[in-house]
Formats: structure tokens, sequence, C-alpha cells
């Protein structure tokens, strides 16, 4: 038999699979690609998570493209983080070329050109369906972790909620959670005193710093109504296929904090909302992270303890999660050491820090009889990929570096009217689209603060009056001047617009 044939049986053996699953393209052998050695992935081992590495330009972009395609023709819907708005391309057929062609005769796959079912997002005013959470969704543990708060300010953070609670005062954006912040300190400093302890002015200052910064990145549009339903990430078109969700994130590569406060919500809204999976075979579906290191970078440790839990949480809804960086040591060992799919494109080794990296990604590979890891990691052609996956049973399969098959959308953008018309056909954009501020807590609390001033007013003027009264018997010259104070104070007290600058009048006036 030669080392061909051993070859293809080798790896035809390792990824067989009874049950459906997507062909990522063929294993390679000293060099060459070996015809019809697939690499298939079970489906059913996608909620095991999974990484795609490798240095820029290696086409990691473009594997999670044929990733999230495969996955929707099987009826499986996907959702994509689109970091540098290149992904739009996956809603049209690809104009197919030479090289496609030959690359899918070495795999012995035939090529299809295809466009997918995409339904586009955003964070933030760019068109498309807009995300959003409130502020009472979001949980006080949560957005104490995002604000990374100590714990005395977590307490307070969790005081605010409950009043908001047991007060009936919804919590909808960053506005609300400032007012209710500010009452606690002031004019609700009594009332929240008596029921919930004592709440210090300098936590509360510093809570309120926290949020204006991560207003600063942009989050107060995140925060708000009307909230996205996580269901709607599972749409199905009308010819089975699985829509693919892209959320665009171009304007957020600068806002970290904003981008990792996003993900952590959105995935635990998600666990907290998907029915525990039974053994359907097959995932719920497919997160892609593209530029993952962007989650991680500046999440603090308890934010990053957050993440490492909710991934290993959310696999038994049936959701997998699947992180694209250039390094995996981009992405915490906590994370790592919970993926089962494992595609590292080519790394290369141009300093000392680079061959160092190297070593240990070769040693986190299962040993293959077929390869010098090592060697290869820095072989490997653009398009082409080390794999290591789990088969249906869980169990590593054999270590196949890989050409991959080329994505049957295209592989470049959109323009601007193809993006328009594909805005266009979206059934989201009119359910989510609409500028909601409905009353909360913000305009509740105003409301409350002014009836509290206009009643406290009301008894200072009586009080006032009386005064008055009583020193109606003294000098002509000191009369005439109280009664001057006393029309001064009706007129400001009448005037139902001005109860706030009354107070501070009547102060005055009673010094
Ligand atoms: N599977 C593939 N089939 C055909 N061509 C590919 C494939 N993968 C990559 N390429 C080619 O390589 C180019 C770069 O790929 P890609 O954008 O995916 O790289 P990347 O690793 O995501 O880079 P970056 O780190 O800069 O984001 C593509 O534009 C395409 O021409
Ligand atoms: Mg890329």
């Amino acid at each position: 038999m030669s080392d061909n044939q051993a070859f293809l049986e080798h790896i035809n053996e390792g990824y067989k699979t009874k049950g459906d699953f997507l062909t990522m393209g063929a294993a390679m052998y000293n060099g060459e690609t070996v015809t019809d050695a697939h690499v298939k992935i079970p489906l059913k081992t996608l909620n095991r998570h999974g990484l795609i590495a490798g240095a820029t330009g290696t086409g990691k972009t473009k594997t999670l493209q044929v990733l999230a395609e495969n996955l929707s023709e099987q009826g499986i819907p996907v959702l994509l983080m689109d970091i540098k708005g290149d992904l739009s391309g996956i809603a049209a057929a690809s104009p197919g070329h030479p090289k496609i062609d030959e690359r899918h005769e070495k795999i012995g796959i035939p090529f299809e050109a295809k466009d997918f079912p995409v339904e586009i997002l955003s964070l933030s005013d760019q068109d498309g369906v807009r995300l959003r959470a409130t502020v009472s969704e979001f949980g006080p543990v949560l957005l104490s972790r995002i604000l990374d708060v100590t714990t005395t300010q977590a307490g307070i953070i969790s005081i605010i909620f409950k009043y908001c609670d047991d007060n009936k005062l919804p919590l909808l954006d960053l506005k609300d959670l400032k007012k209710v912040l500010q009452f606690s300190t002031q004019e609700g400093k009594k009332e929240l005193e008596k029921d919930y302890g004592r709440i210090s002015t300098a936590s509360t200052g510093s809570i309120l710093r926290k949020i204006v910064e991560l207003e600063q990145q942009g989050a107060d549009l995140f925060f708000g109504e009307k909230s996205f339903e996580v269901q709607d990430l599972c749409r199905i078109d009308e010819n089975g296929r699985g829509i693919i969700n892209i959320i665009r994130l171009t304007d957020i590569q600068d806002k970290p904090k904003l981008f990792s406060t996003f993900m952590l919500s959105l995935l635990a809204e998600i666990y907290g909302t998907f029915p525990e999976q039974g053994d359907s075979g097959r995932p719920e579906l497919v997160i892609f992270l593209d530029e993952a290191h962007l989650i991680f970078k500046e999440a603090s440790n308890a934010l990053m303890g957050q993440i490492e839990s909710i991934v290993k949480l959310i696999r038994s809804k049936g959701v997998g999660l699947y992180f694209v960086t250039q390094n995996p040591t981009d992405v915490p060992d906590g994370v790592l050491s919970q993926l089962g799919l494992k595609v590292q494109h080519a790394l290369r080794a141009f300093t000392a820090k680079d061959r160092k990296a190297i070593k240990l990604t070769a040693e986190n590979y299962p040993i293959s009889e077929y390869y010098d890891t090592k060697e290869i990691l820095t072989s490997l052609g653009i398009g082409e990929a080390l794999v290591s996956a789990l088969d249906e049973k869980g169990r590593p399969t054999p270590l196949a570096a890989t050409m991959l098959r080329a994505p049957m959308s295209r592989m470049d953008i959109l323009n601007d009217g193809e993006l328009k018309a594909l805005l266009k056909k979206s059934k989201l954009i009119p359910k989510y689209n609409e500028e909601i501020d409905r009353e909360s807590a913000y305009e509740l609390l105003n409301e409350k603060i002014e009836k509290a001033e206009a009643k406290e007013a009301k008894a200072a003027a009586k009080k006032e009056r009386e005064k008055l009264n009583r020193s109606s018997s003294s000098s002509r010259s000191r009369g005439r001047r109280t009664s001057a104070t006393e029309k001064a104070v009706i007129k400001v007290l009448t005037s139902a617009t001005f109860i706030r600058g009354a107070l501070g009048v009547l102060n005055k006036l009673l010094k």
C-alpha cells in the first residue's frame, strides 16, 4: 500500500461519521492534497466550541465564512461578529475563479457558487437591526462586573435595582440608572436609608464615573428599548437554510469595553432564554467572533471569570462559540481548554517570541506520525490549516493539515446598492428600529422629586406667612420690606415651572 493510500485510510477512518456533518476540505500529506481524504466535522460536536487562529492574511476569516455557509445550508442559524466589516459578501454568490476550481478539484468536491440568507444587525446607529437591552435585563451582577466596581459598590448597585423593583421604577437606560444613583444620596437619601441602609456619596460618585466611562464608549446607544429577543437569531428561511446574522461592529474596534459588555450580555441572555437541549445531534445556533482578542482585551478578572463560566454553560443550550484570532494565546487558558475544534492557519516565525509561540502551539496538538507539527505550522499556505476536531464520541480526530474549501459566496463585500437592497428585505428592522423612550425611572423619579419639592415649598411658604403675620406689628419701614418679600415668595410659588428655583429663593429668604 502506498504512503498516500495509507494516509487516505487513516483520515477516512479518523473522520468517519454516522450523523450529519460538514466538510472543511481535504487533508494534505507531503505537501500534496490527498483528494477525497475529507476532513469532516460532525454537527453533533459543534456545540463543543472552537478556535480559528493564524497570522494575518492566512485565511481565518474565509474559514469562518466556509463554516458559516455550510451550517446555513444544513439549516443551522449562525451569528457572526463582523469587526472588520468584511463579511457582508455572504449574501451574494461567488463570481468563481479558475484558482477556486483548481482548489476544489484537488479536494474532490465540485465547486458551487451560492448566496446565503443574511440579516444585518448593529449595535449603534449604523444600518441594520438595532440590538438593544434594558438595564434591568442586564441585572445588577453583570452590570457590576462590567463596571468593574468594588464589592461595596456592587452592593449599592444591587440596592438600586431592588429599590427600583420595589417601587416599580423601570430601569431602561443609563439615564435611569444615573438618576436613581443620584437620587439615592440626595432627595431619596432618607427613604433609602430607612429600608436598605446607608449609601455613601463617595461610592455612588465612583459608580457614576464608571457609567460615564461606559457611555463614552457609546453604551448609551446599546441600553434601552426595544430590547432584542435572542430567539430572533435562530430563524430559518423559506428554503430551510439557517439565517446568517451579521453584527456589523466596524465602529466598535476601539471600544473593547463596550464590545465585551455586549458579548457577555448577549451570551447571558441566550443562556437564560434558550431551553436546555436534548440530544438533537445538531446545534441550535453557532456564533463566530472574529478578532476575538478584542473581547479579552481590557476585560477585568471578574469579567474574564464570567466569560469562562458562560462558555462552559452555554454548550448545554446547543450553542457553539468559535473564536477567531491571530494567536491562540489571545484566548485565555480557561476558555482555550474548552475548545473542541481547532483550525490553525500558518504562523510566521519572525522573532524569537514568534518561535516560542509556535513551539507552544505545536505542543497543544495531538501527536501525528504523519506530520512534524512545528514545521507544518510555518509552511501552511493561504487557505490551508491544521485541523483537530472531535469525533461523534467526543474523541480527538487525527491531526490533518487541510486544504480548505473556498467560500461559495463572495469573498468581497457588498456594494452600497446591494446592502440597501438587503436591508430593505429585512423583517426585523421594522420590529426593532423604532426609538422608544417610555416612562421609566428617570421620569418617575423626577416627578416624585418635583412633588416632594412642591410639598416642601408649600410648607415653607406657610411658615414664612406665619412669620410675616407675627411680625406685622413692627416698624413701618420693616413692614414695607417684609411685604415686598412676601410678594416675591408668592409670585415664585404660584409659578409651577419655578418650583425647583423657588426652593433656592426660599432658602435665601429664610436665612
Ligand atoms: N479557503 C480559501 N479559499 C480560497 N481563497 C482563500 C481561502 N482562504 C483565504 N483565501 C485567500 O486569502 C485571502 C485572505 O484571507 P482572510 O481574509 O480570510 O485572511 P485572515 O487570516 O482573516 O486575515 P486578517 O488577519 O488580516 O483578518 C482572501 O482574500 C482569499 O483571497
Ligand atoms: Mg480576518
